[in-house]
Parts: C-alpha cells; sequence; structure tokens
C-alpha cells in the first residue's frame, strides 16, 4: 500500500518527534492530542527542532516551512483517524489506555488503515488482543530524540501480515532511518538492554557513586554517546520504570524496578520533561 496520510496519536516528544520526521519526509501528518496545550508545546518543540536543522544547513528553510505546513494539529481523534493510511500511537505507556486506544483506532480508520504503535515495551500481540485487526497491528518504536535517532525497532505481533510489515518497513527507510527488526517480547530488544542498564545506574547511585562520574565512566570508558544518567534524565525515569514492571511481569524478579527509581518518580524527578532528574534543565 502506498502511504501518503500519517495520523499520529499523542503530542509528547516521541509523538511530536514522529509528526516531525513524516512531514519532512513528505507525509501529510495529523498530530492529535486530548490535551490543546500539548499540542501548543508539540508545535513549538517542532519549530525548534527544524530550526536547529536548519541553522545547522541540514536542511533548508523552504523545506522547514513545508514540512510545518504538512502537520495539522487536532484535540479530535477522529480527525487523525479518518484519512489516515498509517496511525502510529505514542500515547502513555499504560496497557489498558492503549487497549481502549487500538479499540477506537479499529473503529474509526479505514480497513485497510494499518495501526502502528510506538511502546518501548508492551507485546503488540498483546495490544492487538483486544482488537479483531491483529494482522494490521505493528510495532514502530522510534527512539529519543526521534529527530536524530537513526533506528527504529519494527515488531511484528502473532498475526501482523507481512504485507504491512513490509509497508511499514518501506516507510521507515523514507524517513531516512533504518529499521531494525525485533522480536515481539516485552521489552523488544532496545528497552530490554537499556531498562537494565538504567535501573542498574541506579543502584550506583545509591551505592554513593556521583551521576557525573558515572557518565563520564561510560562515555569514556565504554564509548556511550552519553552516560546512563544523561540518557535517563533524556528517556524519563517514568519510562524506564514502566518497561522494567512490564519485564518484571513477563521474565521475573531479575527485571525488579529498583525501589529508589520508583522513588525518584514519585518525587517527579523524571529528567528534562520535569526540569530535574540527576541534572537541572
Ligand atoms: N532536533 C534537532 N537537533 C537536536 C535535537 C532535536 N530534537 N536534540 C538535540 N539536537 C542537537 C543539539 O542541540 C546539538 O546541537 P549543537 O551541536 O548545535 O549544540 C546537537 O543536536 C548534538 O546534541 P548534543 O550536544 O547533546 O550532543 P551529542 O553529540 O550528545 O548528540 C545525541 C546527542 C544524538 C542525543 C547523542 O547523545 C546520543 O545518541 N545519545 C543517546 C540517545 C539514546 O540512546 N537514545 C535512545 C534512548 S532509548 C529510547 O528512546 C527508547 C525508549 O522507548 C525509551
Amino acid at each position: 500500500m502506498k502511504l501518503r496520510n500519517i495520523g499520529v496519536i499523542g503530542a509528547g516528544a516521541m509523538g511530536s518527534g514522529i509528526a516531525q520526521v513524516s512531514a519532512v519526509a513528505g507525509y501529510n501528518v495529523v498530530l492529535q492530542d486530548v490535551y490543546s496545550d500539548a499540542l501548543l508545546r508539540a508545535r513549538v518543540s517542532i519549530e525548534k527542532s527544524l530550526s536547529k536543522l536548519v541553522s545547522k544547513e541540514k536542511m533548508a528553510k523552504a523545506d522547514m516551512d513545508a514540512a510545518l505546513d504538512r502537520i495539522q494539529f487536532t484535540t479530535a481523534l477522529k480527525d487523525a483517524c479518518k484519512d489516515a493510511d498509517l496511525v502510529i500511537e505514542a500515547v502513555f505507556e499504560n496497557l489498558e489506555l492503549k487497549h481502549n486506544m487500538f479499540r477506537k483506532l479499529e473503529e474509526l480508520c479505514k480497513k485497510e488503515a494499518i495501526l502502528g504503535t510506538n511502546t518501548s515495551a508492551l507485546p503488540i500481540t498483546e495490544i492487538a488482543s483486544v482488537t479483531n485487526c491483529g494482522d494490521k497491528i505493528i510495532g514502530i518504536h522510534f527512539m529519543n530524540p526521534v529527530p536524530l535517532m537513526k533506528g527504529v525497532e519494527i515488531i511484528s505481533g502473532q498475526l501482523t501480515s507481512d504485507e504491512n510489515r513490509k509497508t511499514v518497513i518501506d516507510y521507515v527507510r523514507k524517513l531516512g532511518k533504518e529499521p531494525i527488526e525485533a522480536v515481539d517480547f516485552a521489552g523488544f530488544i532496545v528497552s530490554r538492554l537499556l531498562d537494565v542498564l538504567l535501573n542498574e545506574t541506579i543502584k550506583l547511585v545509591q551505592e554513593g557513586n556521583k551521576p557525573e562520574d558515572i557518565d563520564k565512566a561510560m562515555e569514556l570508558c565504554a564509548g556511550h554517546p552519553m552516560g546512563p544518567c544523561r540518557l535517563l534524565d533524556l528517556v524519563g525515569a517514568e519510562i524506564a520504570m514502566h518497561g522494567m514492571e512490564i519485564m518484571e511481569r513477563d521474565f521475573g524478579d531479575g527485571y525488579k524496578p529498583h525501589p529508589l527509581l520508583k522513588k525518584r518518580v514519585l518525587a517527579g524527578l523524571l529528567g528534562r520533561k520535569t526540569g530535574r532528574g540527576f541534572y537541572e534543565y
């Protein structure tokens, strides 16, 4: 199927990044969120990100303006669904919420539309289990920050059709990104490894290591582009915690989120999005 229109559900950091890269690649995008202030913030962050790319001469100003013109912002879910050939859901990482969303997407979208989820850890087959359209549902897991990260995990559920899988792989390539196929178990490849690293980082902090030293160690000794404390601040402590909870549920105690991680989430020390994590923003 040829994709033209993309609906993106949820205008947080991931949803707005997905809307941005899709519009830059020439797709018409409708970005939906129930909160109009989230849409306003998304617009500002997309403009800021595109302006940065223009100032670095990675994009022409005319292309930036054209990309912005291709994005519509709406609070109405049906507006993001009605013409969409592909919908990508990027709402909060909660199974019940995703189940409700996919029931609605099944009802509101065209019969042939592909329904993608940007979940970072929930199995795709489990998300699809409340619908009658498992063949259309697929994981399209973008990385943060979306405009800069080259890889996208593609996860087929038990019923995802091969045709839809191929269409999504083509879409990811058209964004200038590299699709990586992962098997449908909690956490896939990236969260399975990264969340464990981030959880272990919390233990190092509790044992008395300074975040600056942990970051310096992993940047200078292990070649990581950013140390795990900076990374946890970028990703959001609650995202890593939810990832661990899903993996603990499916794989057992080895994936238990550290109590200090939970405490930091409760205290609102989520990272960049709350202005405070291991560092201040
Ligand atoms: N749009 C455009 N430009 C951006 C941007 C954005 N969204 N975000 C950052 N930039 C710019 C910065 O402003 C900076 O510009 P200047 O050079 O003009 O200052 C430039 O990109 C480089 O940024 P940094 O100075 O911070 O330098 P960096 O070399 O560390 O690169 C990075 C940033 C690409 C994010 C790199 O640090 C990196 O790869 N970090 C690891 C990120 C990662 O692992 N992401 C995956 C997390 S897991 C996930 O996302 C899955 C999940 O579900 C939880």
